[in-house]
């Protein structure tokens, strides 16, 4: 129990990175392409939800990008500290990449992303591609330090391609490259979002191959209970929730505290939603999907209040209904 206790504690904690650098805390944020947009960064910033960031990856292909188009690309995480991920196959466009980015204000660390299982990626060869050849993921991770020796540099993976009986063999190649972190989503690239009765067992088994090595562990945490076995049955020094903040943007805030020992309060997810809508209302592409996820996840699909924000395209519309919902949440009423 105490050790557990110590583990949790632990998590509340910076990790050190070259050149004086530090991840902030050891819960981050899993990056999420297409819903860590603009809004939704600015709305988990305003509401302090998080401490740092990892970004979803930037698409490196045969050249390099010039600086002045990879700090656009992390406007949104600002002022926060941010690991800037890199996904691609040309290693010399990953070398003189990382190097570009940590020269970038805010940048405490370049990830490179070998785990992306979608379809397109796969066939161009990166991210989850390069499971299939370690070595590859090892000569690259050691040019990215050589190009920044100043910088974090770390590696998402995930426990194989087709099996994760291929862990041990990646994990050993890339423990050669000395990463700072390893990222650990626990499917294989194969098994893209199918749930897998063993994760924490393959976490494990990272863990006891790696065990100086600082191992984030990635899957399936949705709620402060998961984030605690996790930690309790693998070992792992730090976690990255990722689809969970579209169920409860207080995650990581609500994991911290249960690290401190203490309850996380009861939360009320209709503010969030209202500046969500404020802000992407304001956007020329007005797109309501990620309310109505965050709303589907939470509420349900059948509840009437998805349903009913459901029927609305209309920025106005939808935020008459979220204040209808906000009244009686403040009036402590469930609607549904
Ligand atoms: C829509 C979506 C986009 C994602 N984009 C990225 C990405 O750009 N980089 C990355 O490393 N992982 C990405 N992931 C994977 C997550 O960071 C995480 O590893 C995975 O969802 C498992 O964690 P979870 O079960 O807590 O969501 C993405 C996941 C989702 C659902």
């Amino acid at each position: 129990m105490n050790r557990e206790k110590d583990q949790l504690k632990k998590l509340l904690q910076p990790v050190p990175l070259p050149g004086g650098k530090s991840i902030p805390s050891r819960i981050l944020p899993g990056p999420m392409e297409g819903i860590m947009t603009a809004d939704f960064c600015r709305t988990m910033m305003e509401f302090d939800l998080l401490s740092s960031w990892i970004t979803p990856f930037i698409r490196i292909s045969h050249s390099t990008p010039r600086a002045v188009r990879l700090d656009e690309r992390l406007i949104y995480f600002r002022p926060l500290p941010i690991i800037a991920q890199i996904m691609g196959t040309y290693r010399e466009h990953l070398a003189r990449t990382t190097k570009i980015l940590s020269g970038l204000d805010g940048v405490i660390g370049v990830e490179l992303n070998c785990a992306c299982s979608s379809n397109t990626v796969l066939r161009s060869g990166a991210g989850g591609a390069q499971l299939r050849n370690p070595e590859w993921i090892r000569d690259t991770l050691l040019e990215m330090r050589k190009s920044s020796p100043g910088t974090g540099i770390g590696v998402k993976l995930r426990t194989g391609f087709t099996s994760a009986d291929e862990l041990p063999g990646i994990l050993e190649q890339v423990r050669k490259a000395e990463p700072d972190w390893i990222v650990i989503h626990y499917r294989t690239s194969k098994e893209l979002f199918r749930s897998v009765p063993d994760g924490l067992q393959r976490l494990r088994t990272a863990r006891e191959l790696l065990p100086k090595t600082f191992l984030f562990g990635s899957g399936d945490l949705f709620t402060c209970g998961q984030a605690v076995e996790m930690i309790s049955r693998t070992g792992v020094d730090g976690i990255t929730p990722a689809r969970g903040l579209m169920h409860n943007p207080w995650l990581i805030r609500d994991i911290e505290t249960v690290c401190r020992g203490e309850t996380p309060p009861g939360r009320n997810v209709v503010p969030f939603l209202l500046r969500l809508l404020d802000l992407s209302a304001d956007n020329p592409v007005w797109r309501n999907g990620l309310i109505l996820e965050i709303t589907r996840n939470i509420w349900g699909r059948e509840s009437e209040f998805f349903k009913s924000l459901a029927r609305e395209h209309k920025a106005a519309a939808m935020r008459r209904i979220l204040e209808k919902k906000q009244t009686t949440e403040d009036r402590g009423q469930r609607t549904d």
